[in-house]
């Protein structure tokens, strides 16, 4: 009988690569080990590999260690992706799954999707359908392509499922389920208001905001970004700004003028290593403002209810500004300087906030419930 069961299981490989990816897959991973007949694989294809960018987030989420590392690292776009595909395939060929769970618009995603899709194995994109409509980022390619190559197109909103149509996807193929992301942070809330990060940064009873920036097209041209870091620098003189860095930033800042942390009068720039998934959390809830030009940051400061302020000029995440505390500033330094300060006087002007639709701690059951019946 227990051959029996063994036999039956169907594997179903999840890839995660990079940061914004463990959060994702974890609620997903953890559900399907509900179920005695999936058998979920991890496959971590190394494009984070960074304790900070990576281990950190497993040990955080409770994820045991990937079942799979392909420790790609870093290269250019090319060779990133043709080299996380060569080393996927013999993974394929030897579990061959029944189905490969892909999330997110990273270079993993559209790696791994392509090699699995090639082989006649089915693919699940968990947060299809967001569109930038910029096709200069990278990730608005990696998404289109994604979903273009798809069987199960799960999206966090129903804006999503309208580019899906609109770009001709089967209806059938597009599961309305939510933000598993959002899963992860409703699960993990009450472990980051454990964290002592805050007491760590002196930051019990201060009144702080929270900087992350590693878009490409904002911190690789350096004076970009230190137009950014100059607004920056003006607001850190009402409000300590704390900015945890990301390695791609890093390079940069060395180069950069901006005002430095005043431990005595916390005012300035706080620049601090990248943090886990729970120190991360526990300071974004305590925090007055975010600047930022992250993806899932705009999502989860809407849950948070944390003014977010995304310096960027476009989003492929509007449901954060229709429904949440997001606001699209640009990146004229003196629109930043302008908004931040007013939301630090003021605070958000509030419409009445709602928690979109299904960004409720249930996607991942309502992913695998959909796998439940269709795989
Ligand atoms: C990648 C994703 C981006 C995502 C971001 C989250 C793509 C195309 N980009 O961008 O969508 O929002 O992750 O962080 O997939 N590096 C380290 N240690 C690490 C990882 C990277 O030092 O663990 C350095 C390397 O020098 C590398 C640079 O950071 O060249 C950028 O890393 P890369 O994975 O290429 O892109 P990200 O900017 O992190």
């Amino acid at each position: 009988m227990k051959n029996f069961l063994k036999k039956r299981r169907k594997k179903i490989i999840l890839v995660g690569g990079a940061r914004p990816n463990f959060m994702k897959i974890a609620p997903v991973y953890f559900e399907l080990l509900k179920y005695k007949n999936f058998k979920p694989i991890i496959v971590h294809t190394g494009q984070h590999y960074d304790s900070q960018m990576s281990a950190f987030f497993f040990r955080d989420l409770g994820l045991p260690k990937p079942d799979v590392y392909l420790g790609v690292g870093s290269a250019s776009h090319a060779v990133q992706t043709a080299c996380i595909m060569e080393r996927f395939e013999p993974v394929l060929i030897n579990e061959k799954p029944e189905l490969l769970l892909v999330v997110g618009d990273v270079n993993s995603t559209v790696a791994c999707a392509l090699t699995a899709v090639k082989m006649g194995i089915k693919v699940g994109h968990i947060e299809a359908g967001l569109r930038s409509f910029d096709r200069s980022m990278p990730e608005e390619i990696n998404r289109l392509l994604t979903d273009q190559i798809s069987d199960f197109l799960f999206t966090t909103c129903l804006d999503a499922n309208k580019n899906l149509l609109r770009e001709g996807i089967a209806p059938e193929k597009i599961f309305f389920v939510g933000n598993t992301m959002i899963d992860s942070l409703l699960r993990h809330l009450a472990l980051a208001r454990k964290s002592e990060i805050k007491a760590q940064l002196g930051l019990i009873g201060v009144k702080f905001g929270i900087l992350t920036l590693h878009r490409p097209s904002n911190v690789d041209d350096l004076n970009t970004l230190q137009r950014i870091m100059g607004a920056i620098s003006r607001i850190s003189s009402s409000i300590p700004i704390i900015f945890p860095v990301h390695p791609r930033t890093q390079k940069q800042l060395g180069q950069l003028n901006f005002l430095y942390y005043n431990e005595k009068h916390k005012k300035g720039i706080r620049i601090i290593e990248p943090l886990g998934y729970l120190d991360f959390l526990s300071l974004l809830e305590r925090a007055s403002i975010v600047l930022t030009d992250s993806g899932g940051i705009q999502e989860e400061t809407t849950i948070l209810g944390i003014p977010c302020l995304t310096l960027r000029d476009n989003t492929e995440r509007p449901i954060t500004i229709r429904e949440g505390t997001n606001r699209l500033v640009g990146t004229d330094p003196k629109r930043i300087e302008e908004e931040a300060l007013r939301i630090i006087k003021k605070g958000l002007k509030r419409k009445r906030l709602k928690r979109p639709k299904y960004w409720d701690g249930r996607a991942g059951e309502r992913i695998v419930k959909v796998l439940l019946k269709n795989l």
